[in-house]
């Protein structure tokens, strides 16, 4: 069978982990418990992930051993017979969002044949993302965001006016909103979940021209794996804050730290990309219930033939 046949085949049993995930983060929606609600989605992901039939490898997860019990990188899931398959995930991308019953929180995950996605540590990664059908390098990382906003502009025969960036709105990224606004472009600022942010530039979501900020590198790999699946451009670069996070970035075989990676090399080989709604937002409905049922709303992406599936499920409770 081949790798891409194989990878298919587990789907479901992918978004089944992802659907599972957030149902029991679900119970924590609004709560402002972000660890506990973390906690319920990593429990259900793991069970479901070992009821596959594969012999999976954690390389995107919760965090080293020593200080996730659960999901951490280089954790052995699924039954142990079947495809050798790269897994990254983030049980809950969006703690704080689902604490304070915000939009946008999701349950993610990323399949690939073994070596297909980078072995990222948990630290930070600088991001610039746009979509598909632009020339290769119309925007660069390392170029000013009012440079990016321009040549982009240009590529897409717009104005810069006419041009949306969205940045996580922290106080480290003043200086894009700052240069996207000097060129003349909008911002789309979000609060947190700039995987669901990144993804807007290929369409899915809220639409924007172009993603730049720094956010976590495990999302990083999560959204180059879906611009794999959607089409799209991007470039990323691992941000350390101190040695100890250079240390990290070591352990999960990251030799040259200063390394601008793009999106080929972020997610190099087919991959699958779920993502299951915790609370309502841009991708997918969140979880709803009744008293007898359960519903979500599951997006579906698949490199191999480019196919966007939404999956809505609805089970019985218990
Ligand atoms: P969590 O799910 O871990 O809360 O992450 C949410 C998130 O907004 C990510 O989408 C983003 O990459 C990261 O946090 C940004 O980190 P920070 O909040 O430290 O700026």
């Amino acid at each position: 069978m081949s790798d891409t046949q194989s990878l298919s085949n587990l789907a479901m049993g992918a978004v089944r982990a992802a659907e599972a995930a957030a149902i029991a983060a679900y119970d924590w929606i609004g709560r402002g418990e972000k660890e506990s609600a973390d906690q319920a989605a990593v429990d259900a992901l793991r069970t479901g992930l070992n009821a596959m039939a594969m012999q999976g490898r954690i390389v995107i997860g919760e965090g080293e051993r020593d200080e996730a019990p659960m999901l951490f990188i280089g954790e052995e899931v699924g039954s142990g017979v079947g495809p050798a398959i790269d897994i990254a995930l983030d049980p809950l991308e969006g703690t704080t969002l689902t604490a304070k019953n915000m939009p946008n929180a999701l349950a993610v995950l990323s399949l690939s044949p073994r070596g297909g996605l980078l072995h990222a540590p948990d630290t930070y990664m600088d991001k610039i993302a746009v979509g598909p059908g632009l020339p290769a390098g119309v925007v660069d990382i390392d170029a000013k965001p009012e440079e990016n906003v321009i040549n982009l502009a240009k590529a897409k025969g717009v104005s810069p006016s006419e041009i949306t960036v969205c940045v996580l709105e922290r106080e480290r990224h003043q200086y894009i909103i700052d240069g996207v606004k000097s060129a003349g472009a909008r911002v789309r600022m979000i609060s947190d979940g700039d995987v669901a942010g990144a993804m807007g530039v290929s369409g899915l979501g809220t639409q924007v021209d172009m993603y730049i900020g720094q956010g976590g590198a495990p999302e990083g790999v999560l959204a180059a794996s879906a611009l794999r699946c959607i089409g799209g451009q991007m470039q990323a670069r691992l941000f350390f804050r101190n040695d100890d996070e250079r240390a990290r970035a070591a352990r999960v075989g990251v030799t040259d730290l200063d390394r601008k990676y793009d999106l080929t090399e972020l997610a190099s080989m087919e991959c699958l990309f779920v993502a299951t709604g915790v609370t309502s937002g841009d991708l997918v409905e969140g979880v709803s219930r009744t008293a007898s049922h359960v519903t979500t709303e599951t997006l579906l992406l698949d490199s191999s033939d480019k196919s966007v599936r939404r999956i809505r499920t609805t089970s019985p409770i218990g």
